[in-house]
């Protein structure tokens, strides 16, 4: 007998009796910008299929970060687009590169602000491919030590944080000798442990112009279908050394989220990756959806499914809309 005892709507009936029986609460630093970076200056060029996001010369990166961290928010994760391309990623460690620049900038002008990078060879090869390729096969093994090189770039410039994109094997063991071996003993990794092979990743690649030429990511990234390998790969990444470890895409996956997080005990990345995006910033532009709505609604769902983090290019409009709340 339940009702008419039990009245589930009683806690509903105020705004602020609602408010304190929230089981999740999303906060501003749950989140993490993304944002890409070139070599030039005063350059913000648009992404088309991403309304509101960048490609940014370091000056104008510098001052987008100045922005955010107006905003509260206390991390950025860097992706890097080179001038040259070549079959064996030449810019991928390069310390004069617009990632390694901007670090160091960031590092001396915003102290506080925590400074992910991206750790892949795909913007920098010219086939488009996360790794070495010998006839039309990606080599594991000989990309190893290119990622690690990078990740000690990036450490170098003063990066917090090194995460591994390219879904190698053993790349992160890799990565962590390398940087133990340089003296960066506390620089982080955030594995990109369980990526799928996903539609989703779309809009990023014309950001990035890192489309594989030929081919595809299959032998690499996950099969849309699988969850125990999910745990498999997030179990390995944490025995290599990775810090954290991510999910990526996040809002078809929100049962790879939660499952993932019950079986690891390091904090956890969702990526609400640039389809999302896109496909919730063309409804709204078409006005068959609230956008601030559903964001705010999507974004906390990636928590409530089990992210602690989530890389969001919503992040300066989610900070906005926390804001307004208060
Ligand atoms: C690089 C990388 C990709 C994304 C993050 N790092 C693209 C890919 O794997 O092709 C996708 C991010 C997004 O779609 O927002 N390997
Ligand atoms: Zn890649």
């Amino acid at each position: 007998m339940s009702f008419p005892l039990h009245r589930p709507r009683r806690l509903r009936t105020s705004g602020s009796l609602r408010q304190i029986v929230r089981e999740t609460h999303l906060c501003t630093d749950d989140l993490i910008w993304p944002l890409f970076v070139m070599n030039g200056t005063g350059i913000s060029d648009d992404v088309a299929s991403m309304p509101g996001v960048f490609r940014y010369s370091v000056d104008m990166a510098l001052e987008a970060c100045r922005e955010a961290d107006r905003f509260g928010i206390r991390a950025v994760i860097l992706f890097g687009l080179p001038d040259h391309k070549d079959d064996v990623a030449s810019y991928s460690a390069d310390e004069q590169g617009p990632v390694a620049q901007l670090i160091r900038k960031l590092k001396a002008e915003l102290p506080k602000m925590v400074v992910m990078t991206d750790v892949c060879l795909c913007a920098y090869t010219d086939h488009g491919h996360c790794g070495i390729v010998r006839d039309g096969v990606i080599c594991n093994d000989e990309t190893l030590p290119l990622l690690a090189k990078m990740a000690v770039c990036h450490a170098r410039a003063g990066a917090d944080v090194v995460a591994p994109s390219d879904m190698m094997d053993g790349r992160v063991a890799a990565i962590r000798a390398a940087l133990d071996k340089d003296g960066f003993e506390n620089t982080s990794i955030l594995s990109y442990s369980v990526k799928y092979s996903s539609a989703y990743y779309g809009p990023f690649r014309d950001a990035a112009g890192s489309a594989p030429s030929f081919g595809d990511r299959k032998t690499h990234q996950m099969d849309p279908g699988n969850l125990r390998e999910a745990i498999r790969e997030a179990a390995l990444d944490i025995e290599e050394g990775a810090d954290m470890v991510m999910v990526k895409p996040a809002l078809s996956y929100l049962d790879v989220i939660h499952a993932v997080k019950e079986s690891v005990n390091v904090p956890m990345v969702a990526y609400n990756v640039s389809g999302e995006y896109a496909m919730l910033k063309a409804a709204a532009a078409n006005g068959w959806i609230d956008g601030e709505a559903v964001m705010m609604e999507t974004l906390l769902s990636m928590k409530r499914a089990g992210a602690d983090l989530i890389i969001t290019y919503h992040a300066l409009e989610a900070a906005t809309c926390l804001r307004k709340d208060i």
